[in-house]
């Protein structure tokens, strides 16, 4: 049943259809109890008496820190656990060194079944809790899937865990095996996609590991941990392995209140091997510690090395060189790199990564150290015999590809390049390597820190500067962090190096403090709404679209209020009961009061929408000035004439300080209202201030009842000066009045001070207040016509409805009688509580439902879009082309719409291949490629439905998010899919790296296997065929030869 029939009762449902779900089948999720009480939120940690050191005369107090949420709890590690072979006296597995105590303490939950978080330090040993987690599972002859976000780091568990545990299958996008293996390695989009279609796998499933879960930070596919956090049936134990992060606590009470199920947090407190962080200034005495071992900042070495610096410049001055340049040329970067590599070689400090946030720069680097070599001839003859069998299965023109043969070169002297650019075979080669201690120097980009366990001694940061898509910047806390951690290796070091060159200057030293010891980013939710994710929810009805979104990280605020917003209208509708029977004798006059109410109401809104938008008009703003007479009605300051003294800003809003009349000397503070108020505050203070806070809306209302007759004062004297907003002011009046209004100010705000409280006004501030009072007399009594600066004679066009309405309504209430009721605002003032009380019903009820939802607009949206293009119906069941759209993994509506026009079948299969590659090639290219007419029509065509579905999504409000259609591929596929060797498309493109091809044209499969896959879906052997001879077509040596984590011959390399 979806959730879209009944939104109004989102709860009630939730639970109906679980409880009914629940009997039905297993591995369905159940949604209920969903509230989460926000009291228990707030509840702290009370330490148990066991743990509370007897005396703690050194240690200062420690810091009142939230450890417990409602649905989670952060372990205590400071405390280690002296009992553990008891309470564990047979462990699922064992290591040959001491576990840890965070280690021992997520053990022993894992051991309760319950779910945990461990946010440890890079490098700690996070991997020993998952491979826990799948010795339990083994143990209890159940299923365990680890997932991980990049395919690297997959392939590289593969490996280990299959030495460990035996049992173990691996699946990406483009690679499977052993896919009924107890223990199941796979991507975070598999897992998703195995949850939406049922997988058999789910249903013995015991653990899931994520690994580097803070991935759900990723802008592009961060919403998929979401979705399948989600989508996890209740019974799997959820293990999540992260990189320190602030929020751990929130983020974990968010997995817990989604499951239903306890998340317990484990932290480490310090890095296992600590780091020592130094500048590099460049000369042999350059190295300058700024950040000690307990991470503390050290000034004075940081302005040891900007005086080297500085000095060193003006030296280079002296002898001609330019100061100021903010590059040096390859020349000088090849000679600086020369004397530091000696230097670090010289000091011990190899093996070490230089990351080096550019590709090209990772080549130029390497490139440049042609005199350099780090290794002994041993090793050169075991890296070259390392090499040749890891490239064995390659074709003879691929092994002589000259990015093979230059980094064989390479790494035959020590020395490693590591990024996207290099081919994934090459990229293996130089991971084994390094973890073998042979790469003694490798030049890597930002994924080389991701999760992969390959520490070194020492980091060098090339640059500190990432150009991130849009703009060059500094790193991110978070980023510096993740890439330093891959200093200092367990058991080898005792400290890690990490060093910053500063090539040209040394960076600020805030700049540098903030990315060194800057927070890292907390976890955001980066839940979206796709095509796929609602089709395959229409599809499944496992949970509608609505739940969702409402269990995203997202919205957890409004998914944890619903338990407030049900006490709150539990006592809403109390109210309402008691009104109700109230009600009776008022019988007679209810009907015309509650009539009263809703057409003031309906003209107030009005009115306050009109007012905002007319009084922000340059030519009423000129009005505005002081002196400015105004009739304004506010909170119990009803239909008064005032005098505009000055205007400020508050909140971005504008505010006028008002001089009005009174009957006293000081604001009288009238009762009406005072118990209209809904009293449904929780706590006593709360009620307190609520229930003495008349509510604007009731003076403004009975402000109407006295048709705007104004205020006149019994007595003579009495003034305040109010605060008001655009809301207050009912009319600007013609008249103004010549006053010093800052005296008039000055001077009242003296009398506010208690000494000064009876003196009496000052002189302009009397005459102010005379003139006020005989204007106000004057107008009442009618000597004097009261004139407004009004919109009424000076219509705007684009106003011209409201107005209308407004005119209609004034007119309404004028010649509505129920204020002549006698005791009207006693009655009224039921009519008004018993109203305020519906309104407040309709908007927890609003609350309560999917419609408050942020994304709530954008289903909508998305929902219009797909029927009108046929993928559902009416009643939103799944079509044909939304049964086709499924099957994608990615661009859904893209592929469908290719499909179903007809692109791709009357195409050959090298031309399909080539042309699906415009939908996932990113990069940009100088050069135009050249193409067939065939081709050149099939991205015409491309772009034509490209252009139609988003035309399709503007009108219905989305912007598009689909990246733009990229030809740049076009012709290197085609070559490659008619069968040209690798080294010959290679000369298409001197822009495009080997490795980025690969990548494409791996992804590309992906893409035709999902179009063959839905060509068999819909019955169309002959695309089906097509689809597969395609993928036949690309699918052949360098560019798919097997990984060396998971051929068989599995080539560890040893010396
Ligand atoms: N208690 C321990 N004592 C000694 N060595 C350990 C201990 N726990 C783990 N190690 C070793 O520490 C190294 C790093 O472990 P691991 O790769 O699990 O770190 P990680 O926390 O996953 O780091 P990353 O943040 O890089 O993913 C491994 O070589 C592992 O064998
Ligand atoms: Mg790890």
């Amino acid at each position: 049943m979806s959730l879209i029939k009944q939104e109004e009762d989102l709860l009630g449902l939730w639970q109906e259809e679980t409880k009914e779900d629940e009997t039905k089948q297993t591995g369905k999720i159940s949604l209920q109890n969903l509230e989460v009480d926000i009291d228990a939120d707030v509840a702290e940690v009370v330490p148990k008496e066991d743990i509370i050191p007897v005396l703690k005369i050194t240690e200062s107090a420690p810091l009142k820190r939230q450890t417990q949420l409602q649905w989670a709890e952060e372990l205590d590690i400071s405390c280690p656990v002296t009992d553990f072979e008891k309470k564990v006296p047979t462990m699922a597995k064992t290591w040959s060194f001491e576990l840890d105590t965070f280690q021992k303490k997520a053990i022993l939950k894992l051991e309760e079944h319950a779910n945990v978080l461990v946010a440890a330090h890079t490098s700690a040993g996070k991997t020993v809790v998952a491979e826990y987690a799948i010795a339990l599972s083994k143990r209890h002859m159940t299923r365990s899937i680890y997932t991980s976000p990049i395919k690297a780091l997959s392939n590289q568990k593969y490996r280990d865990f299959r030495e460990t545990f035996g049992d173990v299958g691996l699946i990406t996008g483009d690679f499977q095996v052993n896919q009924t293996a107890q223990c199941l390695i796979m991507t975070t989009e598999i897992l998703r996609s195995m949850l939406y279609c049922g997988s058999e796998v789910i249903r013995d499933l015991e653990y899931v590991v994520f690994d580097e879960v803070h991935y759900l930070n990723d802008s592009e596919r961060g919403h998929v941990w979401e979705e399948v956090l989600i989508l996890l049936p209740d019974h799997v134990s959820i293990v999540m392995l992260s990189a320190t992060i602030p929020n751990t606590l929130d983020f974990a009470n968010w997995v817990g209140a989604t499951k239903k199920k306890k998340v317990y947090v484990v932290s480490t407190l310090k890095r296992p091997v600590p780091l020592q962080h130094y500048l590099y200034t460049g000369s042999k005495t350059g190295l300058f510690l700024i950040v000690e071992e307990a991470g503390k900042f050290i000034e004075s070495g940081y302005d040891l090395a900007h005086t080297v610096k500085q000095t060193q410049k003006k030296q280079k001055a002296k002898y001609g060189s330019k100061e100021g340049k903010a590059h040096l040329t390859p020349k000088q970067e090849a000679t600086i790199w020369t004397v530091f590599v000696a230097q670090l070689r010289k000091e011990d400090k190899l093996p070490a990564v230089a990351f080096t946030l550019s590709r090209h720069r990772c080549d130029q680097n390497a490139r440049n150290l042609t005199t350099v070599d780090l290794t002994t001839g041993s090793e050169k003859s075991f890296i070259h015999r390392f090499f040749n069998k890891s490239i064995q299965n390659l074709k003879e023109p691929d092994r002589a590809l000259p990015q093979v043969v230059a980094l064989q070169d390479l790494l035959m002297r020590g020395i490693g390049v590591h990024h996207s650019g290099i081919l994934p075979i090459l990229k293996e080669i130089v991971e084994m390597l390094f973890q073998e201690g042979l790469v003694k120097l490798l030049f890597a980009t930002e994924t080389f820190a991701m999760g992969v366990n390959m520490p070194a001694r020492t980091v060098l940061f090339d640059s500190i500067k990432k150009f991130d898509g849009c703009d060059v910047r500094t790193l991110l806390p978070a980023e510096y962090i993740q890439m330093a951690g891959r200093a200092g290796r367990r058991g080898l070091d005792k400290t890690g190096t990490v060093i910053i060159m500063c090539k040209v200057d040394v960076p600020g030293m805030k700049e540098l403090e903030n990315m060194m010891l800057g927070k890292p980013m907390s976890l955001e939710s980066k839940f979206r709404l796709t095509y796929s994710m609602i089709l395959n929810l229409f599809r499944v009805e496992m949970i509608s679209v609505e739940g969702m979104m409402s269990h995203s990280f997202k919205e957890f605020r409004h998914l944890s209020q619903q338990k407030k917003y049900e006490k709150e209208l539990e006592t809403v509708k109390e109210k309402m009961k008691e009104i109700s029977s109230n009600t009776q004798q008022q019988g007679l006059h209810w009907k015309s009061l509650s009539d009263f109410y809703d057409m003031a109401a309906e003209y107030l809104q009005l009115w306050s929408e009109f007012r905002k938008e007319f009084l922000a008009e340059p030519k009423y703003v000129k009005e505005l000035t002081p002196g400015r007479m105004l009739l304004i009605s506010h909170k119990e300051h009803i239909n008064k004439l005032g005098i505009l003294l000055s205007l400020e800003t508050i909140k971005k809003d504008r505010a006028f300080r008002v001089l009005v009349l009174c009957n006293d000397e000081k604001t009288r503070t009238v009762d009406y209202g005072d118990e209209i108020q809904l009293s449904v505050a929780s706590s006593d203070k709360e009620k307190s201030e609520e229930q003495y806070k008349p509510d604007p809306l009731w003076y403004k209302m009975l402000g109407l009842a006295n048709k705007k007759k104004i205020f006149v004062p019994d007595e003579v004297g009495g003034h305040t000066i109010l605060t008001v907003t655009t809301d207050d002011i009912i009319d600007i009046v013609k008249n103004k009045v010549s006053v010093d209004t800052n005296l008039v100010i000055q001077d009242w705000e003296k009398r506010q001070i208690s000494r000064f409280r009876d003196d009496p006004p000052g002189q302009t501030c009397s005459q102010a207040v005379q003139r006020l009072t005989e204007f106000t007399k004057n107008v009442s009594s009618g000597t004097v016509p009261l004139e407004f600066v009004g919109p009424a004679k000076d219509i705007h066009l684009k106003n011209f409805d409201v107005l209308q309405k407004l005119n209609d309504l004034e007119q309404k209430l004028n010649d509505c009688t129920s204020m002549n009721i006698a005791n009207f605002e006693q009655l009224f003032k039921e009519v008004f509580r018993c109203k305020q009380l519906e309104q407040k019903r309709e908007d927890l009820l609003y609350k309560k439902s999917p419609r408050s939802l942020s994304l709530y607009p954008e289903f909508k949206e998305r929902v219009c879009v797909l029927q009108e293009l046929g993928y559902i119906d009416k009643n939103n069941s799944v079509q044909l082309k939304g049964r086709v759209a499924c099957e994608m993994g990615n661009h859904e509506l893209m592929i469908t719409e290719m499909v179903l026009h007809c692109v791709l079948a009357d195409k050959q299969p090298a031309e399909i291949a080539a042309l699906l590659s415009c939908l996932v090639f990113q990069q940009k290219r100088k050069t135009e490629p050249v193409l067939t007419e065939t081709l050149k029509k099939g991205v015409r065509q491309i772009e034509e439905i490209a252009k139609n579905v988003e035309c399709m999504e503007r009108k219905y409000g989305i912007e598009s998010g689909h990246d733009k259609l990229n030809s740049g591929l076009v012709e290197v596929v085609y070559e490659w899919a008619q069968g040209k060797p690798f080294c010959e498309i290679m000369q298409l493109t001197d822009d495009v790296q080997e490795g980025i091809i690969v990548r494409c044209i791996q992804q590309l499969n992906e893409t035709l296997c999902d179009v063959k896959n839905a060509a068999h879906r819909i019955g169309d052997p002959a695309l089906k065929q097509k689809m597969q001879e395609a993928s036949d077509a690309i699918k052949r040596d360098i560019v798919f030869v097997a990984s060396l984590y998971t051929s068989e011959d599995n080539p560890k390399p040893s010396l």
